[in-house]
């Protein structure tokens, strides 16, 4: 079977779209866990566009060996020279270059002639290649440019030395009748088809970035462009679990295969939202809370006499795993420490220690823990900050006839300090009681709750926003009580303000 290439860029495309930045600790995390997903390419960032993104670049290059990291460039020199820098020490490096093609880009945007961007794609492709033996060149707006003149610069691109060609759907505008059409007429009228990967970058602006992307893939592509969770500008991009498994479940369509390890994919979709802050809506095809939950009488009977009736991919598959055994308080370590296995975490010690501590801690407050509880306690632990300050004690107040009043107190360095503030509401009151505490007062910017599991006793996560000048901050906190899971969500976002 024809083997198609997965191109990540959850940590460029994806990390450019409102609401979902990651700092680089964050972004080399996710790096990681795209590793063990088996991505062929990890689009790590766009180094010229900050000293951040740089630094992002450059350590995913270093720290990440198990797949090609590319790093995006205008057709510029300098932008070629940054990205080469921050991506050199890499063994299998990609230098990515874009330019526009079409024609209301180049009159608008770009104020060049159809000759001069010729020029320039010819000279930069040359240029990184001078430097770097993989060079791929991305025709943006591929999808509304003139195709005999997208050729012309493919052929150019090819040429000075790409090879791979990029035909994006920038603006997520065709059909998958036209992209499938437009791959397959690049295809046909290239110089050299046979020596180069063609590619397809769709975005979701008519919702249709995944169908695209598969519908490139038939026209000829052998790389897809994709984000988990399919975030992006706009709309969102493809999204990468939806293309990988569509491949895989309708292998006998399709006749293609990728090398991801489906079932790391609910982990890596879980830790993106977990990192960004951004849930997962609930009917999200593949990794959303519903995509595997039958409700209706029927759907359930026929799922009882044979799962096939209703499920056309398991759960298994993408990495969910229901337990059949019930961890509570008399759960031990090893108990828990293989459950955590055989939901495919292999954390470092550090990491198990606290988790079990935690795990111990909510089992004598629910009595259940179930696998969503597992994921959220290892999930909140995954980025080792740390805790300057720290949670002691907190007593609210509120009610309809008086104020809200909370007060809180913290410890720091081992010293307690305590602070009483009034608010809005008990939430509202605890975090002016922590900003009095910890003296600086970062804006709230977003937050939000929701039940790990159904029931009573069900932990809450919650996720807040803070700013840091500029900088979107996520912290989150888990509990049986919504007020303490605020509290820690908030406090995390602190520590990581102050680090
Ligand atoms: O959407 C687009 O055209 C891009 C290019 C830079 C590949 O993201
Ligand atoms: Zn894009």
């Amino acid at each position: 079977m024809r083997r198609i290439q997965i191109f990540d860029t959850t940590l460029r495309d994806g990390e450019q779209s409102p609401g979902c930045s990651m700092n680089i600790h964050e972004k080399l995390e996710m790096a990681r866990q795209l590793e063990r997903l088996g991505v062929d390419v990890i689009e790590a960032g766009f180094p010229i566009a900050s000293p951040e993104d740089f630094e992002s670049v450059q350590t995913i290059a270093r720290e990440i060996t198990g797949c090609r990291v590319a790093g995006l460039c205008r057709a510029v020199k300098g932008d070629v020279d940054c990205a080469w820098q921050a991506l050199k020490d890499h063994p299998n490096p990609v230098l990515h270059i874009f330019l526009a093609t079409s024609d209301i880009h180049l009159e608008s945007k770009l104020h060049l002639t159809r000759e001069e961007a010729l020029e320039k794609v010819r000279e930069m492709v040359a240029y990184a290649k001078s430097m770097c033996a993989d060079v791929e060149f991305s025709a943006e707006d591929a999808s509304r440019s003139d195709r005999d003149y997208l050729v012309q610069v493919f052929d150019a691109a090819q040429e000075a030395g790409a090879s791979v060609l990029n035909i994006p759907d920038t603006v997520g505008y065709a059909t998958p009748g036209e992209m499938e059409e437009l791959v397959r007429y690049v295809k046909t009228h290239l110089k050299h088809p046979d020596q180069v990967i063609l590619s397809v970058h769709c975005h979701n602006d008519l919702g249709m970035g995944v169908a695209n992307s598969l519908a490139g893939m038939l026209g000829g592509a052998g790389q897809i462009e994709c984000t988990v969770n399919g975030i992006g500008e706009r709309a969102g991009n493809a999204a990468l679990e939806e293309i990988v498994m569509a491949i895989k479940t309708r292998a006998s369509a399709y006749q293609v295969q990728t090398g991801i390890d489906t079932r790391q994919i609910y982990r890596t979709s879980k830790l993106l939202s977990t990192v960004t802050g951004v849930p997962v809506p609930p009917n999200k095809a593949i990794v959303g809370a519903n995509a595997f939950a039958h409700e209706s009488g029927i759907h359930q009977h026929g799922i009882i006499n044979n799962r096939l009736t209703y499920e056309i991919m398991s759960p298994e598959s993408v990495g969910i795993y229901q337990s059949r055994i019930v961890l509570g308080k008399h759960s031990g370590r090893h108990a828990f420490e293989e459950r955590l296995e055989q939901l495919g975490y292999r954390i470092p010690d550090s990491v198990l220690e606290q988790s079990f501590e935690k795990f111990k801690v909510l089992a004598d407050h629910k009595k259940v823990v179930t696998d969503r509880d597992i994921e959220a306690l290892v999930s909140s632990n995954h980025y080792q900050i740390p805790e300057t300050y720290k949670l002691e004690s907190f007593v609210v107040n509120s009610g309809t006839v008086i104020s809200a009043t909370a007060v809180v107190k913290l410890v720091k360095d081992g010293e307690s300090k305590e602070h009483v503030a009034r608010g809005e509401g008990p939430i509202d009151a605890a975090f002016k009681a922590i900003d009095r505490i910890v003296k600086q007062n970062f804006p709230l910017k977003n937050y939000s709750i929701q039940s790990v599991t159904e029931g009573e006793d069900a932990l809450g996560e919650v996720v807040v926003k803070i700013l840091r000048e500029e900088e979107t901050i996520v912290g989150r906190g888990l509990s049986t009580d919504i007020i303490e899971a605020s509290i820690k969500a908030y406090l995390n976002a602190i520590n990581k303000a102050i680090l």
